[in-house]
């Protein structure tokens, strides 16, 4: 596991993004019950919505951190549906077989081609009026240092540092909004934790 992520993970251990707290309550309101998170590293959300009764699955590309998800739900006799995937590859799941689906930083740790190919696939994983909460770092408030190389418009690979060798986009707006044009936004604000993002509510479907 990159160490990146092995301290991230323990810092976030027992804490919820505090839109979650607002999810529970959107799909308390709907017959919302299937839940995919992707990326869902140590479990944190998945914990939470197994917790509240939800059918929870998740994925991640790293076993190790997949292991203490797995101990989280134990220790606490829940069940949820975790599997290590690479989200680059065909998602393992039927078509519209989601009610919801959470991505809380992760898709940016690609190159765009696999971005887009993600957000086809959560499209088809997710029923219509399917709801869909992201969390990606945004380009518009980031500030890039003059020796920053990019491998492509809007992807940066770390050159050195824990994250050596790990792509991350960084999003415009339009460029986010653009994936989800037959959504409805439910919700898109920024938010400052650990980088500068956009948080991401929607809904499948124009109304
Ligand atoms: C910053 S953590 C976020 C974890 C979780 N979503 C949360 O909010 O606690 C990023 C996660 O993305 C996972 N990840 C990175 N690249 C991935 C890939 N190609 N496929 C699946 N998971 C990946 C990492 O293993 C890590 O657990």
């Amino acid at each position: 596991m990159s160490t990146a992520w092995k301290n991230w993970h323990l810092s976030k251990e027992g804490t919820v993004e505090p839109e979650v707290n607002g999810l529970d309550r959107l799909f308390s309101g709907t017959n919302a019950k299937k839940i995919l998170d992707i990326g869902c590293g140590a479990g944190r959300h998945v914990v939470y919505f197994a917790r509240k009764g939800f059918e929870v699955y998740g994925f991640d590309g790293d076993e190790e951190t997949l292991e203490r998800a797995k101990k989280l739900l134990e220790n606490e006799n829940l069940r949820a549906d975790l599997r290590v995937w690479d989200m680059t590859k065909q998602l393992p799941y039927r078509d519209a077989f989601f009610d919801a689906v959470l991505a809380v930083r992760v898709i940016h740790h690609t190159r765009l081609s696999n971005i887009t190919a993600i957000m086809n696939e959560i499209n088809r994983l997710l029923k219509t009026d399917g709801f869909l909460f992201l969390q990606v770092p945004s380009y518009e408030s980031e500030t890039f240092d003059s020796g920053t190389i990019w491998a492509e418009p809007g992807t940066l690979i770390a050159r050195g540092g824990s994250e050596k060798g790990v792509p991350h986009h960084f999003f415009r707006k339009d460029e986010l909004l653009g994936f989800f044009s037959s959504y409805t936004v439910i919700e898109l604000h920024s938010k400052s934790d650990h980088y500068v993002g956009y948080c991401l509510i929607a809904q499948k479907g124009k109304r």
